[in-house]
C-alpha cells in the first residue's frame, strides 16, 4: 500500500469517526448555545439589525428571550433615555443575571421581566417593537402566545423575528432539530393570528430576519394580559 494510500485511509476513517460522534451527540449539540460563542457579531450584525428596525427615540421596545442579553444594550441605545427596553426572559438565573449586567452598565431605560411561558408580561398596548432573535421556535403555544401579545402593542405596533435558516447542505446534516423556522411557516402562523409580514431582511448570513404588523394592536377586547402600562411615555396623553 502506497504512502498516499494511508494517508488518505487514515483520513477517511478519521472524516467517519468524526461524523458519528457528530450523529450520536445530536441531543448536546441542541443544547450548545452558538450565540453564546465569540466572535458572534460578526455574523449576528447588531448594528445592521437595529438601524433595519428604524426605531426612533422614546420607543418602547421588547427583546422577548433576551437571554444573556446580546440585543438589550444595542436597542436601549437606539430608543434612549427616553425610551424603554423590556429584556423579557423565563428562565430566573438569566433574569438575575441580567439585572447585574444592566445595574453594572447604569442603563435606567432597560427593565428585566420575568416573563412566563406562555405571556411576557408586558405594559398592555405600550410596546412599539418586540424583537424575538432566535426565541420563535422556543415559544410552545405559538397561536395563544402571538394572539395575546397583541394586546401589548401600540398602534403601529411591530413583531420582528430573526430565526435561524435551514442550512442544508453538509453542515444541515449536525444542524440540531427544531432550530430554524422557515418565512412560510412564520408567514402562515403569524397570519393566522392577525399579523402581516411587512419586512424582509436577507443580509443574515444564517437568519431570516422578518417584521410583522399587527392588524389589531392594543385589542383589548381579543385577549387581555392584565398588566397595566406601567411607565407612560412623555408623550401619552394624561390618564
Ligand atoms: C437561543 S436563546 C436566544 C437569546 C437571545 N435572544 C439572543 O439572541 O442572544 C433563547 C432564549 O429564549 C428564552 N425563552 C424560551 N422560551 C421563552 C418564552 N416562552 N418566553 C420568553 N423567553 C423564552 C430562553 O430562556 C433563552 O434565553
Amino acid at each position: 500500500m502506497s504512502r498516499l494510500t494511508k494517508i488518505a485511509l487514515v483520513a477517511a476513517v478519521l472524516a467517519l469517526a468524526t461524523f458519528l460522534v457528530l450523529m450520536t451527540n445530536r441531543a448536546e449539540l441542541a443544547k450548545l448555545e452558538v450565540t453564546k460563542l465569540p466572535g458572534r457579531a460578526a455574523w449576528q450584525l447588531p448594528d445592521r439589525v437595529v438601524d433595519a428596525l428604524d426605531l426612533t427615540p422614546g420607543d418602547h421596545v421588547a427583546d422577548v428571550g433576551a437571554g444573556d442579553g446580546f440585543f438589550v444594550f444595542h436597542l436601549a441605545d437606539a430608543v434612549g433615555p427616553a425610551g424603554r427596553v423590556y429584556a423579557v426572559e423565563v428562565e430566573e438565573e438569566k433574569v438575575r443575571e441580567l439585572e447585574r449586567r444592566v445595574r453594572e452598565k447604569g442603563y435606567e431605560n432597560v427593565e428585566v421581566v420575568l416573563g412566563e411561558l406562555g405571556d411576557p408580561l408586558l405594559p398592555d398596548g405600550a410596546i412599539d417593537l418586540v424583537l424575538l432573535c432566535n426565541v420563535y421556535h422556543h415559544i410552545e403555544d405559538r397561536h395563544d402566545y402571538f394572539l395575546r401579545l397583541q394586546a401589548d402593542l401600540r398602534s403601529n405596533g411591530r413583531v420582528a423575528v430573526v430565526e435561524p435558516r435551514e442550512l442544508g447542505g453538509w453542515i444541515g446534516w449536525i444542524e440540531p432539530p427544531g432550530h430554524s423556522t422557515p418565512i412560510e411557516v412564520l408567514d402562515d402562523e403569524m397570519g393566522a393570528v392577525g399579523y402581516r409580514l411587512v419586512e424582509s431582511f436577507d443580509f443574515l448570513p444564517v437568519q431570516s430576519f422578518v417584521i410583522f404588523t399587527a392588524a389589531r394592536p392594543g385589542n383589548g377586547a381579543l385577549v387581555r394580559s392584565g398588566h397595566d402600562v406601567s411607565s407612560p411615555r412623555a408623550s401619552d396623553p394624561p390618564p
